[in-house]
């Protein structure tokens, strides 16, 4: 699996652009790329969007995959990844993609259990994710997946641990109690099954995170290691995020 430093998010946002531009144009029939939130994603986002305006890229008749969903978010609440996606992504001033084309769990379903295993029949409906974005927790989750998530684990309910939530109020104006208690993700197993990931870390904070994921033992104590067992894993980190490697 491939490592790779670069100097700012920027330069991480090319190298994924490529990817991800040789994976959509391999794939056979239509094809479905999985898109993650958070920060480190969005100078890719950004640089798709700009590829869109200049008329050298589309996700039209692509389909995209979230990750995961918060839990408890007024429907119209700007953090709900639904949201997010679509402000990032969704319409032809963005970069292409259709409404329709955008699948994000269903957190706020009466039946959780069966929203999840309906999201995964999705997943399998479009032929599996080609390739699939990824963040890294400071803690070493990947999507919603704390640690002690088993590796078998499909789509589910999760709760979010504290450092997580603490992490994340950024994005809800620093205030801790707007951030849910509750998300729904896909799990370690749904997410292995992606044929390529593109994992993106920057920053300090995760360096000891990227440091545990690629030469730590494979163990739910950091989800993300187990991404040591897929075989076709780039993962793209500044200088701060490869600090202790
Ligand atoms: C969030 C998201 C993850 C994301 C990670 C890192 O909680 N659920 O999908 O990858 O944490 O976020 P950031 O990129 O903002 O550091």
């Amino acid at each position: 699996n491939l490592v790779d430093v670069f100097a700012d998010p920027a330069a991480i946002a090319a190298a994924a652009v490529d990817r991800i531009e040789a994976a959509l144009a391999a794939a056979e029939a239509s094809p479905t790329l999985g898109v993650a939130t958070g920060s480190s994603p969005g100078a890719v986002y950004e640089l798709l969007r700009a590829k869109h305006r200049e008329g050298t890229f589309s996700l039209d008749g692509v389909s995209a995959v979230a990750l995961d969903e918060y839990r408890g978010l007024p429907a119209a609440h700007e953090q709900r990844y639904r949201t997010v996606l679509r402000r990032e992504l969704v319409g032809a001033a963005r970069t292409g993609l259709r409404e329709e084309d955008l699948h994000v769990p269903d957190a706020d379903a009466v039946d959780p259990e069966t929203a999840a295993v309906h999201f995964e029949g999705r997943i399998t409906a479009l032929g599996g994710v080609d390739l699939q974005l990824l963040g890294l927790g400071a803690n070493g989750h990947i999507g919603f997946n704390e640690p002690g998530t088993g590796f078998d684990a499909r789509t589910h309910l999760t709760t979010l641990e504290d450092s997580t939530r603490r992490a994340n109020a950024r994005f809800f104006h620093g205030d801790l109690s707007q951030v849910p208690q509750y998300a729904m993700t896909q799990g370690l197993a749904t997410i292995l099954e992606a044929r390529e990931i593109v994992l993106i870390a920057v920053g300090a904070e995760k360096a000891e995170a990227v440091r545990a994921m690629l030469h730590g033992p494979v163990t739910a104590d950091c989800p993300a290691s187990v991404l040591q067992r897929h075989p076709r894993v780039s993962v793209l980190l500044d200088e701060a995020a490869a600090s202790v490697l």
